[in-house]
């Protein structure tokens, strides 16, 4: 008999896509990346490996990155409010930039936005879209890392609003967000950068007239383009 647990499908769905974007067997997945947990914050839902920590450790083991990706961080959370506060009309364009587990593109998709979802991580693709499913909402993913894939991003622009919660965490990526981010947004468009009130962001900033809703955790930067 076919089991129908909802988590092992979704499990298996998961592991299917992980692997292929990675170029592994299954075999090879870390097991903590398949151990997840369905759960909620504010209005949305999402699936995440249920221990951070325990992923992070296999990662280092084998020598990848951290996955930074793999928990929502509060800047995502606040934006995804925000969004849900503020809906963008429907029929926006809207791009997320290094979505982790893409609350916000949920939030713009539920008010009837057409929305790209995107991170530099495959694994956080992968889980970005089963995020969408899992919220009921229709929205592309794809893998852009920016100091890769940014002329292509532009070619597939411009867009309406574009979106980043927390990835201005080191100089680098400031300095490329700087050069990249404006050439993706579409004259009369907006970029809404939430962040933890990092110097990242702030070195960003510099460079652009903005306006700020401050915020003790999260701060919310609006910039807007001609
Ligand atoms: C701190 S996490 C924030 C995740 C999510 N936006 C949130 O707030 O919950 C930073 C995210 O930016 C992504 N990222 C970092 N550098 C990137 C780059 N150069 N190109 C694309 N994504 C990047 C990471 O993979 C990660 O998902």
């Amino acid at each position: 008999m076919p089991n129908t647990d909802p988590l092992i499908a979704l499990r298996t769905s998961l592991a299917e896509q992980l692997a292929a974007l990675r170029g592994v067997p299954e075999s090879e997945l870390p097991p903590a990346l398949l151990d997840i947990s369905v759960r909620r914050v504010g209005q949305a839902y999402y699936v995440c490996p249920s221990s951070w920590e325990q992923l992070r450790h296999e990662e280092g083991g084998a020598g990848r990155p951290v996955p930074y990706w793999a928990r929502p961080w509060p800047s995502g959370v606040g934006l995804a409010g925000a969004l849900y506060d503020d809906p963008p009309p429907a029929g926006t364009r809207v791009l997320e930039l290094g979505c982790g587990l893409a609350l916000p593109s949920v939030m713009a998709a539920r008010a009837g936005a057409t929305v790209l979802a995107t991170d530099g991580a495959t694994d956080a693709v992968a889980f970005a879209a089963h995020v969408l499913a899992l919220n009921d909402v229709v929205g592309e993913v794809a893998h852009v890392d920016w100091s890769t894939h940014g002329n292509a991003l532009v070619a597939r622009g411009p867009f309406d609003l574009v979106l980043a919660a927390d990835v201005l965490y080191t100089r680098a990526n400031a300095d490329a967000a700087a050069e990249l981010f404006p050439r993706l947004v579409a004259p009369g468009g907006r970029l809404l950068i939430a962040d933890p009130n990092r110097a990242g962001a702030a070195h960003f900033l510099q460079h652009f007239e903005h306006e700020t809703e401050p915020g003790k955790d999260v701060s919310i930067h609006t910039l807007r383009f001609g």
